[in-house]
């Protein structure tokens, strides 16, 4: 492909519309396609930005199942609310479609119908799993076991997330049911196989020879080893409900593999947006470009592009610049533990501050390596970046403009060496970033943005203006005009990744939307045009703020250990004789006080309705004492005096126990008399 191809046609992998989206999604995938369409934009490309909800497969009717919803219904939930993050987040989609539509069922079932016509498919009756409590056939993630390939236990029937490798249910070791945990037994079914070894020496030719250097390292290393280990053929039919029906004969009740017609999905959604859609999809002078997770790589880059090579009208992707993993405070980011920060969520928690999260993701955007996100670094990334270089520089150059211009931007004199320095690194800087930008070096190209800020306020510090406005107001004019055109430049820059805030910057400015080009220019902003009024890009984020996320995850971590703890086993059986022996009753606590120079304990004055009696109490750690006062508790009253700390404790107050060691008091559910017993 050459460096300029007509068009460009670019692809965010579809989300499964089985929850909600979070910042793995958006720092992987989402954020870096929408710099790269942001950027061809404002070079005046034409482009189609294509998303959607990939609404079929069984991670749906999973979900569905689980909050006891139809497959319809959770996907109606879902595609809005992940629809609105993207919005919210200004991920610019030209079309954010789904494949539950009409449009996609006839592109995907006559993508199929092609196929099948020509003969590309292999038709095979094999045995396959089958659940006889659930009486359902078994695939994809309807089926857990161990991976042959790495020793993943939690492989699913056709990937192990854990090392990526694509998988056919028969390949796992010890398959398990997930829907009914039962071993699953075999039983005769008919599918359609698309025979990927008949592809092995094209996709080499392709791939491994076509596209060694251009492709980044993650993505044809990945490529390269599945091709050198052999491809098999794959089926593309399932025995579900849900999904687009396989539209011929013989395949009643059958339909397509989710990974079948969700790819077709980029189609159908272009369709759905333009009648121009041909020309994006089948002429060999547009760029097909996915972005993607590292999960999706095999399905992107052998499966899909055989498919398309299969049917034969479309064009192949360019690139497919797929992304690691981003974690979270350190572990692995999950949707069933709740291990994740929610895009809806943190727009209510930090609302207005969709940038933020925008530029803390994408300075630490997993292009090569899984990266971490920590609520600290987003933290300093905010005050210390942010704020402290770009947004002070703006700051500077906008409010020293109003104070010494009102506002008129003042001419140029005679140039420094300095100035034409400064100046020139300006002019070169939209191809600098433009370099990265091509090359899907996001993170680069964010640092040269900020080396521009950087420089900006480094040019202000040395020349000093508002020491110089004293001695020397002509030479502070030429300061001035400089510092205004970096700032104009740094508007049209920063679009791709801070949409909002270049926005407020241009309005403060009093720009119109510039192109790429003119982001060198070093009149942008030209003598004699008035700016407008200075106005806060960034504000600072607190301790306070981050403090209460990271204790939110705490709180999560929590919550998972108890809800994994393993409950202890049953003690031996005792005879009613035993358990009679026992004297519990009901008592009300009189006095609560900590005993001096101990962590855990309280003495308790109760009122047993038999006496009123003292006890010590290993509760300290989760009562005040003040708090417990006048509630009523369950004492065990015969048990034998003790000398706790100098103090003769008669009796135990019985207490329930959770798993992270917290206690909780053992008591009637409505008022009982002093004395009442226990049994
Ligand atoms: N839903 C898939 C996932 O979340 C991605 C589908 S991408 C498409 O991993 F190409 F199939 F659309
Ligand atoms: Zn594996």
């Amino acid at each position: 492909m050459t460096n300029n191809p007509k068009r460009y046609t670019v692809t965010a992998a579809l989300p499964y519309a089985n929850g909600p989206v979070h910042i793995g999604h958006l720092a992987g995938v989402y954020l870096p396609a929408d710099v790269y369409v942001r950027y061809l934009r404002l070079q005046n490309r034409d482009v189609k930005f294509i998303c959607g909800s990939d609404e079929h497969g069984v991670p749906i009717t999973i979900r569905a199942k689980k909050e006891g919803i139809t497959p319809q219904q959770a996907v109606d939930k879902y595609h809005e609310l992940i629809k609105k993050s993207f919005e919210d987040f200004n991920i610019s989609f030209d079309v954010y479609d789904r494949t539950s539509s009409k449009i996609h069922a006839e592109t995907a079932g006559d993508f199929f119908k092609k196929l099948y016509e020509d003969g590309k498919f292999i038709e095979q009756t094999t045995q396959q799993y089958y659940d006889e409590k659930a009486q359902q056939f078994l695939a994809d993630r309807y089926i857990v076991g161990t991976c042959p390939k790495c020793g993943n236990e939690n492989a699913y029937g056709d990937q192990c997330e854990s090392c990526g490798t694509s998988l056919n249910a028969t390949d796992l070791i010890n398959p398990k049911s997930t829907l009914s945990g039962a071993v699953p037994v075999m039983r005769e079914t008919k599918h359609w196989y698309l025979p990927l070894n008949e592809y092995e020496a094209w996709l080499r030719e392709w791939i491994v020879e076509g596209h060694k250097g251009d492709w980044k390292p993650n993505v044809y290393g990945q490529c390269k080893s599945w091709i050198d280990q052999g491809l098999q053929p794959r089926a593309v039919t399932r025995d579900l409900d849900w999904g687009v029906p396989v539209p011929v004969e013989g395949a009643e009740g059958k339909v397509l593999y989710v990974w079948f017609d969700a790819p077709i999905g980029y189609i159908s959604a272009t369709k759905a947006l333009t009648d121009d859609w041909e020309k994006y999809w089948k002429d060999e002078e547009s760029k097909l470009v996915h972005f993607i997770g590292k999960d999706n790589i095999v399905f992107h880059c052998i499966i899909f592009p055989s498919m398309l090579k299969a049917h034969g009208d479309y064009i192949l992707p360019d690139n497919v610049p797929a992304n690691e993993f981003l974690n979270l405070e350190g572990d692995k980011i999950s949707t069933s533990r709740n291990w994740a920060v929610w895009l809806h969520e943190y727009l209510e928690e930090f609302p207005g501050k969709g940038d933020v999260l925008r530029y803390a993701l994408a300075s630490n955007m997993p292009e090569t390596k899984d990266n971490d996100f920590t609520w600290k670094d987003y933290q300093a990334r905010n005050n210390n970046e942010l704020l402290a270089i770009l947004g002070n520089f703006i700051n500077r150059a906008v409010v020293l403009t109003q104070k010494y211009y009102e506002g008129a931007v003042p001419e140029r004199g005679e140039l420094t060496d300095y100035d034409r320095e400064v100046l020139g690194v300006l002019e070169g800087m939209p191809l600098v970033i433009a370099t990265y930008i091509e090359r899907y070096r996001f993170r680069d190209a964010l640092g040269e943005l900020m080396n521009l800020a950087r420089l900006g306020n480094k040019y202000l510090a040395d020349t000093e203006p508002w020491k110089l406005i004293k001695t020397d107001a002509e030479r502070v004019k030429t300061i001035m005009n400089i510092a205004l055109q970096i700032s104009g430049s740094l508007s049209i820059l920063m679009e791709p990744f801070l949409p909002e805030s270049a926005g407020k910057l241009r309005s403060m400015l009093s720009l119109n939307p510039g192109m790429w080009a003119d982001a060198g220019s070093a009149d942008l902003v030209p003598a004699g045009h008035i700016i407008g009024k200075p106005e806060l890009l960034f504000e600072r984020v607190e301790d306070a703020a981050v403090d209460a996320q990271v204790q939110k995850l705490l709180d999560t971590k929590k919550a998972n250990e108890v809800a994994n703890a393993t409950v202890e086993t049953a003690k031996e059986n005792i005879t009613f004789d035993d358990f009679t022996k026992m004297d519990i009753r009901i008592g009300t606590i009189l006095e609560a006080e900590k005993v001096a120079k101990t962590k855990k304990l309280l003495k308790l004055k109760v009122d047993t309705g038999i006496d009123q009696r003292t006890v010590v109490s290993g509760i300290a750690e989760f009562f005040k004492p003040e708090e417990i006062v006048g509630q009523q508790v369950s004492i065990l009253v015969n048990l034998a005096p003790r000398e706790i700390k100098g103090i003769t404790s008669q009796g135990m107050i019985l207490m329930a126990e959770n798993p992270d060691g917290s206690l909780a008091f053992v008591q009637p559910s409505k008022q009982i008399k002093n004395g009442g017993e226990v049994r």
